[in-house]
């Protein structure tokens, strides 16, 4: 494979030998429960082809030294430099070196071992696009740590401490779902995680139905403040409906129902986004059932509601990502279309019966670019294994 044969070139040449191990981690796409896993909703996300990889060895110093093959860049740090985010000769961690780094300082937080390493990674996983390319890193990065450790952590503590360094280290809000894909997935299964009790269980992925990946090329910035303006107001939303709801954690606890009589009393921003959780939870709910009776057409159709939702009522869509969901929509083969991830840009996720997927992947590319401008990317995906040390 191309990446692996790069970052094994990469390291023969950086650490004077080939790469003992090799570990993957990939990344993620979301098909229903967008937005709900910080409200304890239910999500329904699956482990995609694209992935980190991670060439590594122990090294022979106290310094963790990592090259980024595909920025060719290099940072060198240790358990020393890491609560100041600096580098063994004090300069400041490049950006792209937080996620190790955070995940290192998460891992000594459990007082794991964590050996010094040498290591090269490279992705394939378009970074920005909705397809959780930093979770990917995390769990990449804690397969290399376990291996040299002599532990092993369970799938899901694996998660929570991506989940924690990203949180906590990097210093973005973001909910379980990327890591626990990341690390839980399994090849041709969709994965269906409870947020709040963190069972998850898997749904077979039906063979006559591909998952279609479409990057609008469009990157957004600063969405980390948009997705925690996001959060807070979930939280602010929890807060009032609580006056008359003393009961409740999360909009997980709040029915369509309640909330309809409800929603009045809230401003309406707050009510807006509010709105789009406990519905999305409601479609959540539904999809086991359908996907269990392989109705697709109405899994699809949740998945343009979502859409609709997404674009309405969170707004966190954006102009190419409509254009994309509506040429998508419209396309002979196509169960249901819409964005994916956190928003703002990055990729839409299509369900496209399988005799139709090339036709389809060739329309909605050329119809895209001549409405844009932008060349978009298309990927037919299948749900993948999670992250696992390769050799
Ligand atoms: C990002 C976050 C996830 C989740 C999604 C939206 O990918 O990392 O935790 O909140 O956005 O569903």
């Amino acid at each position: 494979m191309e990446i692996v044969d790069q970052i094994t070139t990469v390291f023969q040449k950086n650490f004077g030998q080939p790469p003992p191990h090799m570990a993957r981690a990939p990344g993620r796409v979301n098909l229903l429960g967008e937005h709900v896993d910080y409200n304890d909703g239910f999500v329904l996300p699956a482990a995609i082809e694209r992935a980190t990889y991670i060439a590594f060895s122990p090294a022979t110093s106290q310094h963790t030294t990592l090259v980024a093959a595909d920025f060719n860049e290099r940072a060198i740090f240790s358990p020393r430099t890491i609560p100041t985010k600096t580098q063994t000769d004090s300069t400041p961690l490049p950006e792209w070196a937080h996620y190790p780094a955070g995940v290192m300082w998460a891992l000594l937080e459990e007082d794991l071992f964590v050996p010094a390493i040498n290591a090269v990674y490279a992705s394939n996983v378009p970074r920005g696009s909705g397809l959780s390319s930093s979770a990917s890193v995390e769990m990449a990065f804690i397969i290399a740590w376990q291996t040299l450790g002599g532990w092993a952590l369970p799938l899901m503590q694996r998660a929570l401490l991506g989940q924690k360094a990203e949180n906590q280290y990097v210093g973005v809000n973001s909910g379980i779902m990327d890591q626990f894909a990341s690390a839980c997935g399994i090849e041709n299964k969709l994965l269906l995680l409870d947020c709040r009790s963190l069972d998850w269980q898997t749904i077979p992925w039906p063979e006559h139905v591909a998952i279609v990946i479409a990057d609008t090329a469009v990157r957004r910035k600063l969405t980390s403040g948009e997705y925690n303006k996001r959060r807070a107001a979930c939280e602010e939303a929890v807060r009032l409906l609580k006056q008359d709801l003393p009961n409740i954690r999360a909009l997980r606890d709040v029915n369509v129902e309640d909330f309809n009589h409800l929603s009045k009393k809230l401003p309406d921003i707050v009510s807006k986004r509010a709105r789009h959780v406990v519905e999305e939870i409601e479609r959540s709910k539904q999809a086991p059932a359908l996907l269990e009776a392989e109705d697709i057409q109405n899994f699809g159709r949740l998945m343009n509601e979502c859409h609709i939702s997404l674009r309405d009522l969170y707004e966190v869509s954006c102009p190419e990502l409509d254009t994309m969901v509506n040429i998508a929509q419209a396309i002979e083969g196509c169960y249901g279309a819409r964005l994916t991830g956190a928003g703002f840009g990055g990729c839409t996720v299509n369900l496209v019966e399988y005799q139709h997927v090339n036709t389809f992947a060739r329309a909605l590319a050329t119809r895209y670019e001549s409405e844009t401008g932008y060349h978009p990317e298309i990927y037919i995906s299948r749900p993948s294994d999670g992250a696992a040390l390769l050799w």
